[in-house]
């Protein structure tokens, strides 16, 4: 399972990347606007950060507006994924950007029908977002059971699915027992995935114990004493 960062914080992004644990970057407009600076520089940034996909969203509602505004947006790295909205105008863009060549994403995928269109369209990744769903009393993590079984019935489509709109480790971990391509976690998400008591009860304990011994791994003179 892959994990991209569902972000827009280039302090956060980097601090991630530092882990190895961290295989793409999410931006949405929403959270461009959080990051408060221009845009394209920003995703200049993310892109040399991370060497794999990192999104950037469109903001056109028209397909030829969209296909505009993601050249631009795939011309800044190799590693852009361009994100289109799944209307009837992000689908026709995702045909039109997918023959050239470029990564598209498509995102506020909400039922199954919108994924297997996403996939006829050519995207490199769909989004389906569990939260909102599990918002308005619907159950998200079904729409990702549905579209990973529909995905393989079709070995034809290469289409991956980003699970998104994740807001707590249950919904990782339930992504992962699907068998979900990629999850893209929020940055707090991601903390609480190590975050345990137990751990930090064990490590205590363990440090304590070992504070009686008075010793260090580190000494020198532990390596020559067993020379
Ligand atoms: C990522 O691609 C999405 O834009 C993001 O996960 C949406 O998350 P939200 O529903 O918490 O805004």
């Amino acid at each position: 399972m892959k994990f991209f960062i569902d972000t827009a914080d280039i302090d956060a992004i980097r601090a991630w990347q530092s882990t190895g644990l961290i295989d793409g970057v999410t931006t949405n407009p929403t959270l461009a606007a959080k990051a408060g600076r221009a845009f394209i520089p920003l995703i200049e940034d993310i892109c040399a950060c991370i060497s794999g996909p990192v999104s950037a969203e469109v903001t056109a509602t028209e397909a030829e507006v969209m296909v505009r505004e993601a050249r631009i947006l795939a011309g800044i790295a190799p590693n852009v994924a361009v994100k289109v909205p799944l209307t009837r105008d992000g689908l026709r863009a995702c045909r039109a950007l997918s023959d050239d060549g470029i990564q598209v994403n498509v995102t506020l995928c909400f039922s199954p029908a919108q994924a297997i269109l996403a996939a006829k369209a050519g995207a490199a990744f769909v989004s389906p977002f569990v939260g909102r769903l599990d918002d308005i009393g619907a159950r998200g993590m079904e729409l990702i059971a549905d579209v990973m079984e529909i995905y393989g019935n079709y070995p034809a489509f290469s289409t991956e699915v980003i699970v998104a709109s994740v807001r707590h480790p249950v919904h990782v971990v339930e992504a992962a027992r699907i068998g979900a391509d990629i999850a893209t976690v929020p940055p707090d998400v991601l903390d609480k995935m190590y975050n345990h008591p137990l751990t930090d009860r064990g490590v205590d304990a363990f440090l304590a114990d070992w504070a009686g011994l008075g010793q260090s791994i580190l000494d020198p003179s532990n390596t020559e004493t067993r020379a």
